[in-house]
């Protein structure tokens, strides 16, 4: 058996498409969506996500207001700029690239940022609707994974779903979505304090790998016919790449093919998904503006 494979790159091309057409209806009425992404140092993953996110604005008909900060950058400097977006009527959404240099309180920043801008949905204020199952912004990547398995045919209602990961990010929001009444599973969350993490993996009918750790999940660990979502970008050496590396996901792609009934490739599976979900909540956020004035 030969898992279908799901392209989230063209899931995500068609999310971005109907999310331009709203745009240019918008723009119709005097109002240009406009998404402030700011990037603090040079990480080159966090860059090479950044200018991801700068493509799509330009693509959607966006108005992109970034800001790329020296690494130097303090963490009051940095909460002073968000104030000023926040006051900035024209701003729409506010996105800090995570993670943040050292120096840097992340938490203090994330709480600086105005909820109803807050389009990652980081925010406690965001997160604590988002478990209460009140509209809020739902944090992008597990957005993103949500509408994948949905738009794969993909039950959740009464499936074992174990996460593997309890990032604030990807892997404890995940679990709240996928518990909530609308999706209904039962799930299980695994992370580095789990004991026997096989046995547990073994139970899933949907698989979320978000660990972070390359081909962590290998062949044996997944039921034959689960649902495996591959939420890992790892960088690992490869001398044969012009850039000297190459992307992989947390799962053993290739082996995993075999067992799983879906699967979701990395590169092209849930990343091209997570910018598509940015580009909604931008939208949603500059809709809700449009219908106040
Ligand atoms: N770093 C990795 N993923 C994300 C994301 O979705 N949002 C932000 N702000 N930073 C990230």
């Amino acid at each position: 058996m030969s898992a279908v494979i799901i392209d989230g790159y063209t899931v995500a091309a068609t999310v971005r498409a109907q999310v331009a057409k709203s745009v240019s209806a918008l723009v119709g009425q005097g109002i240009t969506p406009c998404l402030s992404v700011v990037l603090v140092g040079e990480d080159p993953a966090s860059v090479s996500y950044v200018s991801g996110k700068e493509k799509a604005l330009r693509e959607v008909g966006m108005k992109d207001a970034s800001y790329r900060l020296p690494a130097t950058t303090t963490e009051e400097e940095l909460i002073t700029l968000i104030h000023r977006l926040n006051a900035d009527t024209t701003v729409h959404g506010i996105l800090v690239q995570l993670p943040l240099p050292r120096h840097i309180n992340e938490a203090r920043v994330i709480m600086a940022i105005n909820p109803e801008k807050d389009v990652d949905g980081f925010h406690p204020v965001n997160i604590g609707n988002m478990v209460i199952e009140r509209p809020c912004f739902l944090p992008c990547t597990p957005h993103g994974v949500m509408y994948l398995l949905k738009n794969a045919g993909i039950e959740t209602r009464g499936a074992h779903a174990v996460v593997v990961g309890r990032s604030n990010i990807v892997g404890k929001p995940l679990s709240i979505l996928l518990a909530r009444k609308d999706s209904n599973a039962t799930v299980s969350v695994c992370h580095t304090g789990t004991r026997d993490l096989a046995s547990i993996t073994r139970q899933a009918d949907i698989l979320i790998a978000a660990a972070g750790k390359p081909r962590m999940i290998s062949a044996d660990m997944i039921k034959p016919g689960a649902a495996v979502i591959d939420v890992g970008v790892n960088r690992v050496e490869d001398d044969s790449s012009p850039k000297g590396y190459r992307l992989v996901g947390d799962v053993d792609f290739d082996a995993a093919l075999e067992v799983a009934s879906f699967i979701t490739p990395v590169p092209r599976g849930v990343g091209p998904m997570t910018i598509a979900m940015l580009m909604e909540n931008t939208l949603l956020s500059a809709e809700r503006v449009a219908r106040s004035s």
